[in-house]
């Protein structure tokens, strides 16, 4: 299976000082070596993190195809298409949040979406769309002519928290963390077979399958295990484990789960 590693929480640490330390561009070649298969980045409209020169010289200078996850606004379609990374990943966007909530709403007629797609494939950039996983939006996905989806295993991540980690120390208003375990762990397998299913149908109509967020070094292994899944971009738990352990060697954890 492979794995984008996503660099954006190097971008956060440095613009936490605004000092120019630490560079994302520094880490190209550790993922590299240590066996990532790609580097994902998420140029924001309120640029939190990566910037648009950041953007720039990643994709000029990544030895591994970058995936440049954006929202569909006409203006970051245009900055996309001057970058021409390998793939772009549409997410939606909301200025507010912590990061990236949920997937993108799929809904009847949408001319920014098509339009964004259509503007992408024409430069010859593959679209990837990070949605929830649910039955309709991935036909939907299929119909408007997207290559890739990219499921978001928040919800997947949190069960996974409520029943095996830490999670309460730190939300503490989740209702769900009230209910008793044997409906959680139901609702944990329930979330994985859906996963699982949509996968399958997904990639018999041609569709390509990634998953990510929230996922870490306990609760990988699951999603795994979905064949049909090519692909997993992880950003959060590697930074994390890698200001213990360096990021080279938090890559070659990760990728030793991930192999089948
Ligand atoms: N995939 C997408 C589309 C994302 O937006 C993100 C960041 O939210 C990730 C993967 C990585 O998530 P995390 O940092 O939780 O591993």
């Amino acid at each position: 299976m492979q794995l984008g590693v996503n660099i954006d929480h190097i971008a956060v640490l440095r613009e936490a000082r605004k000092n120019g330390d630490p560079d994302p561009l520094d880490a190209l070649s550790i993922c590299k070596r240590a066996g990532a298969d790609q580097i994902t980045i998420h140029l924001r409209e309120d640029r939190r993190h990566i910037q648009d020169s950041d953007a720039l010289h990643i994709i000029n200078h990544s030895f591994l195809p970058v995936n440049l996850e954006c929202a569909i606004a006409p203006e970051m379609i245009d900055i996309a298409c001057t970058l021409k990374p390998h793939r772009v990943t549409l997410v939606p966007e909301k200025r507010e949040e912590v990061t990236t909530e949920g997937g993108l709403a799929i809904l009847g007629d949408q001319p920014l979406l098509l339009d964004a797609i259509k503007k992408l494939q024409y430069n010859e950039i593959e679209v990837s769309l990070f949605i929830d996983p649910d039955f309709d939006t991935v036909q939907r996905a299929k119909a408007v002519g997207a290559e890739w989806i990219e499921f978001h295993t928040g919800k997947y991540a949190n069960l996974h928290a409520m029943l095996y980690g830490n999670l309460a120390k730190t939300h503490h208003s989740i209702p769900e963390l009230e209910l008793p375990r044997k409906i959680l762990r139901q609702m944990l397998a329930d979330e994985l077979e859906n996963m699982k299913r949509l996968s399958d149908e997904a990639v018999k109509t041609g569709l390509k399958v990634a998953a990510g967020h929230g996922l870490n070094y306990q609760n990988v292994r699951e999603i795994v295990a979905i064949e049909t899944i090519e692909e997993l971009n992880i950003g959060q738990s590697i930074i994390a484990r890698s200001v213990f352990t360096g990021l080279g060697p938090a890559i070659l954890d990760m990728k030793a789960l991930l192999l089948r």
